[in-house]
């Protein structure tokens, strides 16, 4: 058990950011005030933001109401980190999906206060827990920065000696007023594939438009990303760094219904892009080599 009065006695900044027993009892830090009035929140478990409200905007991130929030289970919304395998692993129909980052608790390592911003690094370190899966020997830090934009870089050392092959993504969840009116563009030409709509290697010329279950690996693109909403008229920017795929996804409605832990109706309050190194393109990282990836989110308004 986490003993948050203790971490809050060693982290805790008064007035600026605390560390409370979240949703399920999960130790989460909480972010309650930098210069400019941003919030946010990260758990342990899963090194997994869950919220971050830059001033006079709405949540940007979007949580279901049915999430899990329990050691063994990953939180549902938010930014799940995925690593390092991505979706069902392979030839293992019992290893959990998308790896076990986001169903084990991480560390806190710091918060700190700076410029009115607030950053707080967790990190994940292999262990009996990590090698029932992974043999690998690694340091895996999720360095997350909460001010008027949201920066997120995983950072992850390998500690052994030989390369390591991982997938690794922050399946990032961004709530929209109806994901029937946004549009996302910086995709445009850029090869995709999907089980879905059972493609390889299409593309197209316009702006994304979510009309049915979508679900869409977009390969070889490092560009921004940005999705529109009217509804909330606001534009969130994705920039990503060091990172080669791009999945967009919404569930529509029979896979909402579903999937226990998301709520029949939820479903047009959600879109998740996701900054990610996966399937054909993982991150490679050679012995004692450090590789990062990062989400720098911001939001102006339309
Ligand atoms: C997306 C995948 O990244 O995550 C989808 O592309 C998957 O195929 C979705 O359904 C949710 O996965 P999970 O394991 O959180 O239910």
């Amino acid at each position: 058990m986490t003993d948050v009065t203790l971490l809050n006695k060693q982290f805790g900044i008064p007035g600026v950011a605390q560390i409370v027993t979240g949703n399920g009892g999960l130790p989460a830090v909480q972010v309650t005030n930098t210069n400019d009035g941003t919030t946010g929140t990260i758990y342990l478990h899963g090194g997994h933001v869950t919220a971050w409200k830059p001033a006079e905007n709405q949540e940007v991130l979007w949580c279901s109401k049915n999430s899990w929030w329990e050691p063994d289970k990953p939180i549902r919304g938010g930014v799940p980190i995925c690593f390092p395998w991505f979706g069902a692993r392979e030839g293992d129909a019992t290893a959990p999906s998308h790896g076990f980052a986001r169903i084990l608790p991480w560390e806190l390592e710091s918060v700190n206060s700076q410029s009115g911003e607030v950053t707080v690094v967790v990190s994940l370190k292999s262990s009996t827990a990590t090698r029932k899966y992974w043999p690998d020997k690694f340091l895996l830090r999720h360095r997350v920065t909460f001010g008027p934009e949201l920066v997120m870089q995983l950072e992850l050392t390998n500690l052994g000696n030989t390369p390591m092959i991982v997938e690794e993504a922050q399946h990032t969840y961004f709530h929209v007023g109806d994901v029937r009116q946004i549009r996302i563009t910086g995709l445009e030409n850029v090869k995709y594939i999907s089980s879905v709509e059972n493609v390889r290697d299409k593309s197209h010329a316009h702006a994304i438009v979510i009309e049915a279950e979508t679900d869409r690996r977009y390969v070889n693109t490092t560009g921004t990303i940005v999705l529109e909403d009217r509804s909330l008229n606001r534009r969130i920017t994705l920039k990503r760094h060091n990172s080669k795929t791009a999945v967009v996804w919404n569930p529509w409605i029979a896979k909402a219904k579903a999937m226990p832990d998301f709520s029949d109706e939820e479903w047009p309050e959600m879109m998740c892009i996701e900054t990610a190194n996966v399937r054909e393109l993982p991150a490679k990282v050679g012995p004692q080599e450090t590789h990062v990836m990062a989400s720098r989110i911001s939001v102006q308004s339309m």
